[in-house]
């Protein structure tokens, strides 16, 4: 099939929503940008729709997809919605948090991947909001990359992936968190982070909400079979070059990278750093770990094309947006920690 593509202010953007707005509710596939990463949107309550997304990607269809609604009440449609949720909702919606809730009937299996409960997220990002009220109905939407391949943080990747799987692409510009969103569950009292994100736990208890985080967060191993967020059992985002995180500062990281096995080696460092690694393929991770957190994706793709045979990066901290990015990137390293002696 032939993609449309369509940049956001760069004509008639009413027009253009209420196309892809058509294209939704008529069973066809959009991917749009978030303030996390792009989705790759369908009409949730469409089980072929939720059939067609797994398809583009090649995921599994026992991973359930997040239900993105354009106000957070707009959720009891589909969900049983509790205090917790509107506390919750009422702290951090629209915005990067995602919340399990049990589905009504009206939620097809194929969107939830068989559970009874349901994603829900309402995105701040205004292409997603307006894409969401031009197609009338609950938007679901994976990250819009093929599975396996790190999520899209630009049109460019979502093109990369899926250009000619899908009917239209919306292109916003780069994502401003770069990570997907947080996904919380509510067990009677207690509220658990199963993915970290954006919504951190510190800004959580901030909000008076106490959060506990799920082991499978640091540790995939504990995911299990059966895992509280089926996501997390996959293998996620893995470059093509082992990556090996190393505990320290740019000593530590200077050293391990000269002693690199395989090469040419890139390296992932802060932009202050930079100067230090002449001679390394150097990816520049910004001045912060909320900017590392940014580029990390866009990173793990720039490594794989630039022929890198290994990379050595910074083993981020597990404070504020540093778990998120914890999270994902010893995913991506598969485990391979260098820790100090
Ligand atoms: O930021 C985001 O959340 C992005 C944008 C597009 O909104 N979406 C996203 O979707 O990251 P995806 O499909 O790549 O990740 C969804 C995660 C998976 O880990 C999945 O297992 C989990 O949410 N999930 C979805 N429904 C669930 C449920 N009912 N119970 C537990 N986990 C669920
Ligand atoms: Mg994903």
């Amino acid at each position: 099939m032939e993609t449309i593509y369509y940049k956001t202010g760069s004509g008639d953007d009413g027009e253009a929503f209420s196309r892809a707005g058509g294209i939704i509710r008529s069973g066809g596939l959009v991917a749009f940008p978030t303030e996390t990463v792009y989705g790759l949107g369908g009409n949730a309550y469409s089980s072929e729709s939720s059939r067609k997304i797994y398809a583009a990607k090649g995921r599994p269809q026992d991973n359930p997809l997040i239900v993105h609604v354009a106000r957070p009440e707009d959720a009891s449609e589909f969900a049983v919605v509790n205090g917790a949720y509107e506390k919750l909702a009422a702290a951090f919606m629209p915005g990067p948090l995602t919340v399990i809730l049990p589905k009504k009937p009206n939620m097809p299996d194929s969107t939830t991947g068989g559970l009874a409960t349901v994603a829900v997220r309402c995105p701040s990002h205004p292409a997603a909001r307006a894409l969401i009220e031009a197609a009338r109905c609950p938007i679901a939407a994976p990250s819009a990359n093929l599975s396996g391949k790190p999520s899209p943080t630009s049109a460019a990747h979502v093109a990369r992936d899926l250009d000619g799987r899908i009917d239209m692409i919306i292109d916003g510009g780069e994502c401003e968190i770069g990570l997907e969103s947080t996904v919380i569950s509510i067990d009677g009292g207690t509220v658990r982070i199963l993915r970290p994100g954006a919504v951190t736990r510190e800004m959580l208890a901030n909000a008076g909400i106490e959060a506990s985080v799920d082991e499978a967060v640091c540790d995939p191993a504990k995911a299990g079979e059966k895992p509280a967020s089926p996501g997390m059992k996959y293998k996620h985002y893995a470059p093509d070059a082992p990556l090996y995180l190393v505990e320290g500062g740019t000593d530590e990281l200077l050293a391990e990278a000269r002693q690199a096995a395989l090469t040419p080696a890139a390296v992932m460092c802060r932009s202050d750093e930079e100067e230090c690694f002449a001679g390394f393929i150097v990816l520049d991770t910004g001045e912060d770990e909320a900017e590392f957190a940014r580029r990390l994706f866009s990173l793990l793709r720039r490594a794989d094309e630039s022929g890198a045979k290994s990379i050595y990066a910074h083993l981020p901290s597990r404070e504020g947006i540093g778990l998120a990015l914890y999270n994902r990137i010893i995913r991506a390293a598969a485990g391979k920690i260098i820790k100090r002696p």
